[in-house]
């Protein structure tokens, strides 16, 4: 079977100090695609790598009758609907990929219109106000804090410890901070101060592989507990052990709790419409109650030897399942799909 390997990859790393340098985090490292490629030779699949750049269509279209299958593994580089684009591409030429289609991948990648769709269909997602200019009236629901994050990004991009907010002028800053640098509107949500889970989905209709539980008490003295740029690239990066405390996949969570997310999951997967894979970011309030807060599709696969808590394939392990199991479970439930 032969694939085109479909990606894009960073070229800085991602500073949480650098704003410009936060618009590439959620590439992935030229390490990590080299060696997804490795992999996927190894699953015996004939692979060609094509990066997601504006010279992606041509050789897509050029090589069109070689491709018995895509793995989108793309971002896209432009604009709020990027991670549409290649799947449109694709939808044009009519050669079969895995995940969601363009529809899907760029409402996950819009936190605000997924929010919206998840909410009519009455799935818990946290009370929230898009901020397209810093001056809007805060809405009188929303009680500090707040958290603001960039509506159309992903693994933790504009996610820093001055992120979450505590009063007016915190907000008024980052709502700036945000617009300004990710030329997008920004989020603002009420906090979430409990405990956090990433679940991962695969399959149609899918199997619910065993949930990661996102450990905030253990964040260091003076991180906010969120899952931030400092966290990932400052703290794991200097403390290997911090992320055997930080995530603990399966979850300890009683039945009562497990089945609500649980259902969260399956109608977010549902209500989107998503397809083969994704990876759904789920926080409790106070109470214990739990909102979606993020889907992530294509989620992160990064090989373990690469990392080691790359959240699907550390999830996958958990379930006996390693990571080339993995790549040829996602190929396989697109192939079904077109072929049923
Ligand atoms: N409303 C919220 N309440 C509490 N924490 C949040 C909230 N939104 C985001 N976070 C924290 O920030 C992290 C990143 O936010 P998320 O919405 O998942 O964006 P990303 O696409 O960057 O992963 C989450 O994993 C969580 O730790
Ligand atoms: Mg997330």
């Amino acid at each position: 079977m032969r694939i085109a390997f479909v990606y894009n990859i960073r070229h800085k790393y991602p500073d949480p100090n650098d704003p410009r340098a936060q618009l590439e985090t959620d590439f992935d490292d030229p390490q990590t695609i080299e060696a997804m490629i490795k992999n996927m030779k190894e699953c015996g699949f004939d692979v060609i790598p094509i990066e997601a750049n504006e010279d992606a269509y041509e050789k897509l279209k050029k090589n069109k009758g070689k491709i018995d299958l895509v793995f989108n593994y793309s971002m896209g580089i432009y604009g709020r609907d990027r991670y549409a684009h290649l799947p449109a591409m694709l939808e044009m030429l009519q050669i079969p990929y895995t995940g969601p289609s363009p529809l899907t991948e760029a409402l996950v990648l819009n936190k605000a219109k997924a929010r919206e769709i998840l909410k009519a269909n009455g799935i818990n997602v946290p009370d929230s106000q898009v901020f397209y200019r810093k001056d809007q009236k805060l809405k009188s629901s929303l009680k500090f804090p707040l958290i603001v994050k960039p509506c159309c990004r992903g693994s933790s991009a504009g996610i820093t410890n001055k992120s979450v907010v505590e009063n007016e002028q915190q907000l008024r800053e980052q709502v700036e901070f945000v617009i300004d640098t990710f030329e997008e509107p920004a989020l603002v949500q009420t906090f979430l101060e409990g405990r956090e889970f990433s679940i991962p989905l695969i399959g149609n209709p899918p199997e619910i592989l065993p949930i990661i539980e996102v450990d905030h008490s253990v964040t260091p003295k003076g991180y906010k507990q969120i899952d931030s740029l400092e966290i990932k690239w400052i703290v794991e990066e200097e403390d290997k052990e911090f992320e055997k405390r930080h995530f603990i996949c399966p979850a300890k969570i009683d039945k009562k709790l497990e089945k609500k997310l649980k259902d969260l999951c399956l109608k977010t997967w549902e209500a989107l419409e998503i397809a083969d894979l994704c990876r759904i970011d789920i926080r409790c309030d106070k109470k214990g109650k739990p909102y979606v807060l993020d889907i992530n599709t294509p989620p992160g696969l990064i090989p373990p030897e690469v990392s080691t808590t790359s959240y699907f394939p550390l999830s996958a392990r958990a379930a006996g399942i390693d990571y080339k199991q993995l790549i040829k479970k996602i190929v396989q439930s697109a192939v079904d799909r077109y072929t049923r």
